[in-house]
């Protein structure tokens, strides 16, 4: 097998050895299954085709600094699974069989848990989707249960916790007010698409979506959620419309532990002036620091009607950095993981 160098990794597919499949029919979970085969045989009418009964979960698996390997908080990825599908109205794993399956998947995978030296893991993507052949807008009747894995780096392939930019989306929305964003659902995504690609584009690394409804608050970005500092406090929006990232649910639990005032609340876009630190954080980005944020009022416009400069480009800001180093210090095993958040894997 070729050796595969982690430390140049990014967030791409990799292939791996297997992913483990499960399927739902006649509402009852058949047994998961190890396959080395990663092409699905699903019938062309089946609704994730058409109305997109599907959602998804995203979390990473670290070798740590002593050799163990530890998966960060998958009863937490179960549970945002269990509402995403119930939002759909659809049959779902329940939380044994999410962590059993992702258990399965690491242990078929096993080589390919990046050395702890490289700054890379596994990252784990739980899928569920719709599959029974449907014409009519009904919610799925069967569904099919993957977990897959892909060896990841820094989502933005430069080096970890590198300022990037981002801009404010004014004329694209991403979660409706009483829309779905609450929810990990890949229609969500779909509407970001075409925004991210006119933002790539200009060079921005983010995307900040904004409320649908007023476009006066920050909601989050298109990746991750959104957190500031200012002074002594850890700012992050309160919203309905919102991904509940888990990143940032651990994150505000170690920011109370460190001393930091948590405000969860509605935070507008002109507060960006006053913020020392901006990051996007979540399971793909980890922390990003973002040092500029520009305002226009068109994604496609070249007019800039404010740029906020916030922090050191070159550097994440110091509690934005004591933040990082707690939650990866346990992530792998640097720190005690004193709140009992990781799963320690054994291979067999
Ligand atoms: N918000 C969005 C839109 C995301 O895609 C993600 C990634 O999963 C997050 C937030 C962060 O969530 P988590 O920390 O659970 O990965
Ligand atoms: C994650 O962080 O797990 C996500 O699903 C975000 C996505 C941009 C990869």
């Amino acid at each position: 097998m070729e050796k595969i160098d982690y430390s140049k990794r990014s967030f791409a597919y990799y292939p791996t050895n297997a992913i483990v499949i499960a399927k739902y029919e006649n509402g009852a979970w058949g047994k998961p299954e190890i396959s080395s085969d990663f092409m699905l045989s699903v019938h062309c009418f089946a609704g994730a085709f058409h109305y997109a009964p599907e959602c998804f979960e995203g979390l990473k698996v670290y070798r740590g600094a002593d050799n163990k390997v530890r998966m960060f908080r998958p009863d937490e990825n179960a549970k945002r699974m269990i509402s995403s599908a119930t939002y759909l109205d659809m049959g779902y794993p329940d939380e044994e069989m999410f962590i059993e399956m992702c258990k399965m998947c690491v242990r078929a995978n096993w080589e390919f848990i990046p050395p702890y030296e490289s700054g890379a893991s596994l990252y784990l993507r739980p899928v569920l989707f719709g599959m029974n052949p449907q014409l009519g807008i009904r919610s799925a009747k069967d569904v099919t249960f993957i977990v897959m894995s892909s060896p990841v780096g820094t989502y933005s392939g430069a080096k970890a916790l590198m300022p990037g930019t981002a801009v404010l989306s004014r004329n694209y929305d991403r979660a409706a007010t009483y829309g779905s964003g609450y929810y990990k659902l890949g229609a969500n995504y779909a509407q970001s698409l075409h925004a991210y690609n006119i933002a790539r584009k200009q060079g921005y690394r983010e995307l900040l979506f904004l409320d649908t409804a007023t476009h006066t608050h920050i909601e989050e970005f298109g990746s991750s959620n959104f957190f500031g500092i200012k002074g002594n406090s850890y700012i992050t929006p309160d919203s309905d419309s919102v991904l509940p990232s888990i990143t940032n649910k651990s994150l505000r639990h170690v920011a109370a532990d460190m001393g930091l005032t948590v405000e969860m609340r509605k935070v507008y876009v002109e507060e960006l002036a006053e913020m020392d630190e901006v990051n996007a954080c979540g399971t793909a980005v980890v922390i990003t620091p973002i040092c500029k944020i520009d305002d226009k009022p068109t994604l496609e416009s070249t007019e800039i009607t404010k740029c906020y400069h916030i922090g050191d480009p070159e550097n994440c800001g110091p509690i934005s950095r004591k933040l990082y180093d707690a939650i990866v210090g346990m992530q792998k095993g640097l720190l005690p993981d004193k709140y009992g958040w990781c799963m320690i894997l054994e291979e067999k």
